[in-house]
């Protein structure tokens, strides 16, 4: 017998009984006459005290204990003597007094002490990972996370929803990025691709008659990395049939208003709010905007007209736009790093920055283009007071947007403007299409599968495929939902008609050989009744990261990969023998 309980579970009403614990050696300190060990498991913590007036022999034994050791003690529960109290912890009134000591199994000096992890690298955190899931905190990250999809399972089985699984072992579904291939041995020269999503499965199963499905599922893109993209990462995937773009949303927003009460018993406010894609570019510069604070966008195309500074008035000429933000309490900067602020938004890809200082009155070298009578209309549409700066950009559109963006939120973070909480916002009226500069073509905003809206139906499938103008204008039945900054998910009602499927891939120049290779089993399909359907996938690890408050996916997911899609734990990926290479007719012929 290992236990009666687990150490984080003994309470007041145990004082007085005898109790057998097991775990590992958390903390501990020899006061001389007294030893004190914190014993650790996955319940909690609870102090064990070593006297030798109590056993002698335990006392004894307990001088060689070292952290991380896993015993088995026995022992009286016993209340603390007042003023040794631990409030930090729920067992911090009481204390066992060991009777017995058994050392399960020893462990050698640890490569960090767990306590410091955080001043430890994340490489030697994810190479030991065994020791680093042994925190309490990332114990507890975990732990929100299987809540999580616990809750979700029972959500989405009460309100009708299948759970299903789908192939690992498939073929490409387009989801932009590039996929992991794996050979097949008994097909020669063949491969299949792991899954970037379940998204063409899960439209089948719609046309099999299943209705309601989800999946809690494994999703491979070989893609750049970052702190909230892993190459392979979970999506609470779902899928419903004769659905319009409300009901799909309605599902969503249950679910997680749902799991904010149970897990966090946080209250959102219901409906989530809507952004038209436009709107979320123009007031923020993305489509995944943070709005937790203000600082938003504003038009000085007018403003900019009304002066004579060249930089602005050219950029307009050139069909391009001049927009600003308020870097709110920024006046004081001086001109070096006015200087690094510049060289943050040429980073981003703008060729300057302008800046105006509001202080008694207006501060900059361009202040002389413009009458004051302007300057104070851009101070009052910026919100600009005393101690602020206004930033300006004039470029093209999508640099604009993009880098007034992204210094919005770089100014919000540096001057501590971002609120506590969890702010939602949908994005919706996406454009269907969007203009590939490289590539000379249209490529799905969302993906090839998302339709157009009612309204926009017809003129697409009458569209010229060289009307550059007319089919960007078109638009999808496509969201998105935002929390805190982060795209946490996205979907879309799909195409269930075969003809404006085919025309959609004639769009983006898919050829019918091409489109019935890549995806002839999804058009046959749609020939056989296909139900209206759309759906939605979460980004389950995005999600639960917002939810414990985490930097990165990487500390909701318990064996992560690095920014080099490497597993330092088990050392994934590696070399193969000659023997299985050949297995799979597979000769290499590395290229640098
Ligand atoms: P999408 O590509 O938008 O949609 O993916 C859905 C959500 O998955 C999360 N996500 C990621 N999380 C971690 N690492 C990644 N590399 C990564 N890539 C995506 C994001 C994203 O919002 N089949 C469609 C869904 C649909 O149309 O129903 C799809 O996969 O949070
Ligand atoms: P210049 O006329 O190049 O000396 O630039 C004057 C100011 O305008 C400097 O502060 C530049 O950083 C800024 N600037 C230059 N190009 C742009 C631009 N495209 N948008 C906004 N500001 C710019």
């Amino acid at each position: 017998m290992y236990r009666d309980r687990g150490c984080g579970e003994i309470t007041e009403a145990d004082i007085g009984k005898n109790m057998t614990l097991s775990g590992w050696v958390f903390r501990w300190r020899d006061h001389g006459g007294l030893i004190f060990i914190d014993l650790r498991d996955r319940s909690g913590i609870i102090q064990v005290v070593f006297s030798p007036d109590v056993s002698a022999q335990a006392h004894e034994a307990a001088h060689a204990l070292r952290s991380e050791y896993v015993i088995k003690v026995r022992g009286e529960v016993r209340q603390r003597p007042e003023g040794t109290e631990n409030p930090d912890i729920p067992t911090g009134n009481i204390e066992v007094y060991a009777e017995s000591l058994e050392v399960l199994s020893k462990a050698d000096t640890l490569p960090f002490m767990l306590e410091e992890s955080h001043e430890v690298s994340e490489a030697l955190r994810l190479k030991y990972r065994y020791l680093d899931l042994r925190r309490p905190e990332m114990l507890r990250n975990i732990t929100v996370r299987h809540r999580v999809t616990k809750l979700i399972r029972d959500y989405l089985d009460e309100k009708g929803f299948l759970e299903i699984e789908t192939p690992m072992l498939t073929k490409s579904t387009p989801e932009g990025a590039r996929d992991y291939l794996v050979p097949s041995r008994v097909n020669p020269g063949h491969f299949y691709a792991l899954p970037q999503s379940p998204q063409l499965f899960k439209q089948i199963l719609m046309i099999s008659g299943i209705e309601r499905y989800f999946q809690i599922v494994k999703c491979f893109r070989d893609e750049d990395l970052r702190a909230d993209r892993q190459p392979e990462f979970t999506q609470v995937d779902m899928e419903m049939s004769f659905v319009e773009v409300d009901d799909v949303l309605d599902v969503v927003e249950g679910m997680l208003s749902h799991l904010f009460k149970e897990v966090l018993d946080v209250e959102i406010k219901l409906p989530i709010e809507r952004l038209s894609y436009r709107e979320a570019m123009e007031r923020f510069g993305t489509d995944k905007p943070d709005l937790r604070f203000g600082l938003e966008l504003k038009e000085m195309a007018d403003l900019a007209r009304a002066g004579s500074f060249k930089v602005f008035l050219s950029a307009l000429e050139s069909g391009g736009r001049v927009k600003a933000i308020c870097g709110k309490g920024l006046a004081g900067l001086s001109r070096k790093e006015i200087d690094l602020l510049t060289e943050e938004a040429q980073s981003y890809g703008a060729k300057g920055l302008a800046w105006i200082k509001v202080k008694d009155g207006f501060e900059s070298p361009i202040v002389k283009f413009f009458p004051e009578g302007v300057l104070k209309e851009m101070a009052e549409r910026l919100d600009a007071e005393q101690g602020d700066m206004m930033l300006f950009v004039a470029d093209s559109e999508d640099v604009v947007l993009d880098v007034l963006g992204r210094l919005r939120l770089s100014i919000a973070k540096r001057q501590n403007l971002i609120k506590d909480g969890y702010r939602f916002c949908w994005i919706v009226d996406y454009p269907l299409l969007e203009w590939d500069e490289d590539e000379e073509r249209f490529q799905a905003m969302h993906h090839p599968f998302t339709s157009p809206t009612d309204e926009d139906v017809e003129r697409m499938l009458n569209e010229d495929i060289n009307d550059k103008k007319g089919l960007s204008s078109l638009r999808a039945k496509a969201y998105d939902i935002v929390l805190n900054g982060y795209e946490i998910g996205g979907g879309s009602i799909r195409i269930h008609r075969p003809d404006v499927q085919r025309k959609m891939f004639e769009l983006l120049r898919i050829s019918d050989e091409e489109a019935q290779q890549k995806f002839g089993f999804l058009l046959d399909a749609l020939r056989f009744g296909a139900p209206p359907h759309g759906g939605i996938a979460l980004g389950l690890d995005r999600l639960v990261m917002l939810m414990v408050g985490a930097e990165s996916i990487r500390d909701v997911i318990a064996f992560p990969k690095t920014q080099k899609a490497v597993c330092l734990l088990s050392g994934a990926p590696s070399q193969v023998d000659s023997k299985q290479l050949k297995e799979l007719h597979i000769k290499l012929d590395i290229v640098e």
